[in-house]
């Protein structure tokens, strides 16, 4: 049986986050029994904002322990860093060629960064999308599950597939699709700061290798309002995105709890944060102590990358070769 194929990865810029969890690495979990996988580590991505050698390579670590500790089963799915896979880059300077400076250009993605880091905006961040597409169909992935963030990324990489195969009169790509549970939206976990989403360069984030004390600390200082003054009112966005984390990480009795006090104008918001430290903590922990025994295991780490990039480039180079015969690259050896 021909099970579709699922590709997705992280960069390794910091810890995981709830965001990051929630958002895709949840998805990586309940995918590997019946889809195809490859998750990888986007270590070459991370290098458009300058890491150090040794925070490169720390990063590479954590995040690896970190999605083994998540469940993330490497008998299951393909797990690999994406420098120890050559040929996407191959593929990026092949697909570079039918990008255009125009399109490039105009992504959120690239205009954000430019904006956060104007003093590197370097030819990687603006060709980022590129090789995101490289990574999605050197596979020859059906579905990439990410976070509603990066869905103008995978436009990007449909968009590539799409002309690359049409230029070379070839079925080569599938044209990859976002990956959501039941039909729903793209998810968008907000951060604690009263706007916008959580992320690791918002510094609003919950990480999973997070110790309680600090969890507790963070929550308690999430933005709120005065409160509700009218029975059965909106909900400021910063409150919604409280009720939104705890939808995320708590039982439905508990959402329905401070919702059922919201409405009557009777909640208090300290409560609120309170439980929601606690179901945090409680779903959290776990993770964190197994993210520290894994990384005790460094004969199990350079296992699994080692299986996992062997797995990759077997499957990367295979459609390496059929896209140079394509484009007409002919040995004349
Ligand atoms: P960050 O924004 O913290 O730098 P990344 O951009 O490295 O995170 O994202 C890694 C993965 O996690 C992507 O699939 C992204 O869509 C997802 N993700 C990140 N933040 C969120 C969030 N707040 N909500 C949902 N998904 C998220
Ligand atoms: N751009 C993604 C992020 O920041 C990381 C990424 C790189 C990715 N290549 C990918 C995600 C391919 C999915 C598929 O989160």
């Amino acid at each position: 049986m021909n099970k579709p194929t699922v590709v997705s990865g992280i960069r390794p810029t910091g810890f995981l986050h709830l965001g990051n969890y929630f958002g895709a690495v949840r998805n990586f979990v309940r995918m590997q029994n019946d889809y195809h996988c490859f998750f990888f580590i986007a270590d070459i991505h991370s290098l458009t904002t300058h890491p150090t050698p040794e925070n490169l390579q720390a990063g590479v670590k954590q995040v690896l322990a970190e999605y083994l500790a998540c469940g993330i089963d490497p008998e299951k799915a393909t797990i690999f860093i994406q420098s120890d896979v050559p040929e996407v880059t191959e593929l990026y300077t092949f697909l570079n060629m039918n990008a255009y400076l125009g399109e490039l250009e105009r992504t959120t993605s690239f205009k954000e960064k430019a904006r956060k880091q104007p003093e590197n905006v370097n030819a990687g961040l603006l060709t980022y999308p590129v090789l995101m597409a490289a990574d999605i169909i050197i596979h020859k992935a059906n579905f990439v599950p990410v976070g509603k963030d990066q869905e103008q990324n995978l436009e990007m990489a449909r968009k590539f597939a799409g002309r690359f195969n049409r230029i070379y009169n070839s079925e080569v790509f599938p044209i990859p699709r976002p990956f959501t549970f039941d039909g729903k939206d793209m998810i968008k976990v907000p951060g604690l700061d009263g706007s916008g989403k959580m992320g690791k360069s918002e510094g609003n984030a919950i990480n999973l290798y997070e110790d309680p004390k600090s969890i507790r600390k963070k929550v308690m200082r999430a933005v709120t309002d005065t409160g509700p003054t009218e029975q059965n009112s909106p909900k400021s966005e910063a409150v919604e995105n409280l009720f939104t984390l705890m939808k995320i990480v708590s039982k439905h009795d508990v959402v329905e709890h401070f919702d059922g006090l919201y409405n009557r104008c009777e909640i208090r918001y300290g409560d609120m944060k309170k439980q929601l430290a606690e179901d945090i903590i409680a779903f959290t922990n776990p993770i964190r102590t197994r993210i520290d025994e894994i990384l005790k295991d460094e004969a199990y780490l350079a296992k699994v990358a080692r299986e996992g990039s062997e797995k990759a480039c077997e499957s990367a180079l295979k459609t390496l070769n059929e896209v140079k015969q394509l484009i007409g690259f002919k040995s004349l050896f």
